[in-house]
């Protein structure tokens, strides 16, 4: 049988991209445009002017993924695009060009949730992930860690309660008048000073769920900041120990679902897993349950089409075309 040919395209948040993948798991070429410079400004991602941009930038990105693959548009063989959950009309954007292209050549279309892609990202170009697995998110609008039996059965084990990890990275440094977005600042900061920077203390919930919370760590920040006139090395202390007790808390509540679910691998995808400390204390706690630890180049972890490109194809492999009626959704989880 041919191989599918899969061109991919992601918009639900401020990175438009597009990717055209071969049967699933072979990235043959992967463009992203960022718009992060325009967003800088406002401190944040204005949807407005996400949506606008990406109109502007699809028309050229998808060119260019062809011409990397060395693909024509008669040569794919199905179209996959996220469809859920993000900016609704950041979504809309890439959606509702992927409706087109389906239509006008006649090709299957494939809707996508963001946050299954991030996790499908460790699929690219390597050999399939065993299952059970255990599947962590880690992006700027989603922390959640779900028992997976395979591509598309999902149990959630825990999941934030307020702010999501990306979110607490962003606003901690716009509170310590760092640029948005916060993660790969506050790492760049955080590195030299982790070892001495200490933590804050970890959250517990009574009702012994191993849910994430995130916004006491962010409040705990903001009055060890409001303290007084911090030097630059008092806050970028103040990072690290933001930093290391992000990462405390995201190891703790992995480990106790890798004694609980002893999974074959552990999958983790999302902007935050780009960050060098996260990936090596969860790369630990992997080890120390003999867990496949697969995790992305940080090239890949980050907002990209190529994840989006690999899961639509393995679900149009699935018999799981969309319907061109198919619309964009802000909110969307797994399973
Ligand atoms: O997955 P992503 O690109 O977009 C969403 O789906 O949300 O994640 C973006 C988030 C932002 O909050 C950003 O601050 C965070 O990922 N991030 C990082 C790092 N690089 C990006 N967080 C910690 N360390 C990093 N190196
Ligand atoms: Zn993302």
């Amino acid at each position: 049988m041919k191989e599918s040919l899969v061109l991919g395209l992601e918009s639900s948040c401020d990175e438009t991209a597009a990717s055209v993948v071969s049967g699933g798991r072979k990235i043959l070429s992967s463009v992203v445009a960022t718009q992060m410079d325009l967003h800088r400004k406002y401190g944040g991602v204005v949807p407005e002017v996400a949506s606008r941009r990406h109109l502007e930038a699809f028309p050229d990105l998808v060119t260019e993924a062809l011409r990397e693959a060395g693909a024509g548009y008669g040569d794919l063989t199905g179209i996959a695009v996220t469809s859920e959950p993000g900016l609704i009309g950041a979504l809309l954007t890439g959606v509702s060009l992927a409706k087109g292209l389906s239509l006008r050549l006649g090709i299957p279309l494939a809707a996508v949730n963001h946050l299954e892609a991030h996790l499908y990202a460790s699929e690219l170009d390597r050999e399939p992930a065993l299952f059970p697995a255990l599947g962590l998110v880690v992006s700027g609008g989603h922390t959640e860690l779900h028992e997976m039996r395979d591509w598309g059965s999902y149990r959630l084990f825990a999941a934030t309660r307020d702010d999501a990890a990306g979110e607490a990275f962003d606003k901690v440094a716009k509170l310590l008048g760092l640029e948005y977005p916060g993660g790969p600042v506050i790492e760049r900061l955080a590195a030299p000073l982790a070892a001495q920077a200490g933590r804050f203390p970890l959250v517990r919930f009574k009702d012994g769920s191993h849910d994430f919370s995130f916004s006491g760590l962010k409040t705990a920040v903001r009055n060890a900041a409001a303290a007084g006139n911090l030097s630059e090395n008092e806050r970028d202390l103040l990072a690290a120990k933001f930093q290391n007790t992000v990462v405390e808390e995201l190891r703790v509540r992995v480990r106790a679902a890798l004694m609980r679910l002893r999974p074959k691998s552990f999958l983790m995808g999302g902007g935050v897993a780009c960050n060098g400390a996260v990936r090596s204390a969860l790369a630990q706690e992997a080890a120390a349950f003999r867990a496949d630890f697969r995790v992305p180049d940080p090239r890949f972890c980050a907002d990209n089409a190529a994840m989006v490109a690999g899961l639509g194809a393995l679900w149009l492999s699935r018999g799981r075309a969309a319907e061109l009626s198919v619309s964009a959704r802000p909110t969307g989880s797994l399973g």
